[in-house]
């Protein structure tokens, strides 16, 4: 196991009725701006409830946060931050509100540029806190201290990474969960389960207690993840699907071992230039960057496919592979497709997508820094 530090000051709020517990990790003299976006907080009653909860606080709201989160559409909620005065940040919904509002913390009161802040990863200066009610167990933005921010200008989507930005609580009520549409029920649970194979499927370094944490989140996901989509209202279901989801990216599987993401980081110029649901992009590169890594990962595979596949035929070359068609197989039961000629993209695509790389300085990736331009084109050659 590798030497590591492990830090996470989130407070995690679990279980039903638990948003009316907000207003006591919230000063009482805070003036706090709700965030939200497009509308189902509003739709679904969960922002009346937090209004309730914060009383009698002094109490904004900006709304209208977009999936996959866009530079301007923050730049404004910041400024209204700033201009107000506001010392407390809530975000009400999933991971895109939760990631812009980390934004919104960190520019409002930047004196630079802010997306040159977030490109060129420089240190912001005064954070607003925040804290969050989650809506859409997925990305795990609820307990890290990462955000990814779109920016269409440049066509380009780019994550930044910062410990003043963890969320000081995360409401994760179950429940709030009920009301998801199918795609964004798949879209989480494919989500957590990447997380999970980011930090997982690499090379063996004796994690066992990690390897032990991220066996049980990817077969909690493999269990519960289907009978959400089929028992919407199943609390112990959502309940499972969302605690694995937070687990899977608080930084507690990853700590002390190799990680890749790979996936993310082309996936998310994938939605850049294509506006993919980030979850489809993950559905349809993993397994590509498994087949195309198969020899390095083939321990950690053959490992994946004995314990989480149940996989027990065969020898390591050929189990590792099974697991490859397993795991495809779950993205496409859970509902996403997994090529990206499914989405009507064309092949055209692939130049495109690694010249973002490039001129974002991505490569090369993967846990051995071996990634580069070449593979990552037979990673998206292989993906259609
Ligand atoms: O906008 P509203 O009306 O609220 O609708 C949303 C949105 O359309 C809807 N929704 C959310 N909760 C709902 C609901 N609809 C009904 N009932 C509810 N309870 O779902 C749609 C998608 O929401 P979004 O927040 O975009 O989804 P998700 O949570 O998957 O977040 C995706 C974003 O997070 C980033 C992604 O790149 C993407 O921008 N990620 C953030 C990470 C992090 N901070 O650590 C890591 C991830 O790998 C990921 O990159
Ligand atoms: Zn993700």
């Amino acid at each position: 196991m590798f030497n590591f530090d492990y830090y996470n000051p989130t407070r995690i709020l679990f279980g039903g009725e638990r948003i009316a517990d907000v207003g006591k990790h919230i000063p009482e003299d805070a003036r706090v701006l709700i965030t939200y976006g497009g509308g189902s907080a509003k739709k679904y009653g969960t922002l009346e409830e937090v209004k309730k909860a914060l009383a009698p606080r002094d109490v904004l709201e900006f709304g209208g946060i977009e999936a996959n989160p866009r530079l301007d559409t923050l730049l404004g909620a910041a400024r209204l931050a700033k201009e107000k005065q506001v010392d407390f940040l809530l975000a009400v919904g999933g991971g895109s509100v939760i990631d812009g509002t980390k934004f919104i913390a960190a520019a409002a009161h930047y004196s630079g540029d802010a997306w040159k802040m977030w490109t060129d990863k420089l240190s912001p200066e005064r954070v607003l806190p925040l804290g969050c009610v989650l809506t859409l167990p997925a990305t795990g933005s609820e307990m890290n201290a990462t955000a990814v921010v779109s920016n269409p200008a440049r066509a380009a989507k780019v994550g930044y990474k910062h410990p003043s930005l963890f969320p000081r609580f995360a409401v994760l009520d179950p429940h709030k969960s009920f009301t998801l549409p199918p795609r964004q029920i798949a879209n989480g649970v494919v989500d957590a389960f990447v997380h999970v194979t980011e930090q997982y499927l690499t090379y063996p370094v004796y994690g066992k207690v990690q390897d032990r944490f991220a066996e049980g989140l990817l077969l909690t996901l493999v269990e519960e993840g289907p009978l959400t989509l089929t028992e919407p209202e199943n609390y112990d279901a959502r309940a499972s699907v969302m605690w694995a989801a937070t687990l899977a990216l608080n930084g507690l599987i990853g700590a002390g071992v190799p990680q890749d993401w790979a996936t993310h980081r082309i996936g998310h110029q994938l939605t850049a230039l294509y506006n993919l649901d980030h979850a489809q992009t993950l559905a349809v590169l993993l397994p590509s960057v498994l087949q195309v890594q198969k020899a390095d990962k083939q321990l950690k595979l053959a490992q994946f496919a004995e314990r989480v596949w149940g996989i027990r035929d065969g020898n390591e070359e050929q189990k590792a592979q099974a697991a490859i068609g397993k795991t495809r197989d779950f993205f496409e039961d859970m509902g996403l497709k997994t090529r990206l000629s499914a989405y009507g993209i064309a092949e055209d695509a692939i130049d495109k997508v690694l010249d973002n790389l490039e001129r974002l300085g991505v490569l090369p990736l993967g846990e051995r820094g071996d990634i580069d331009k070449t593979a990552a084109r037979r990673i998206l050659s292989m993906s259609y």
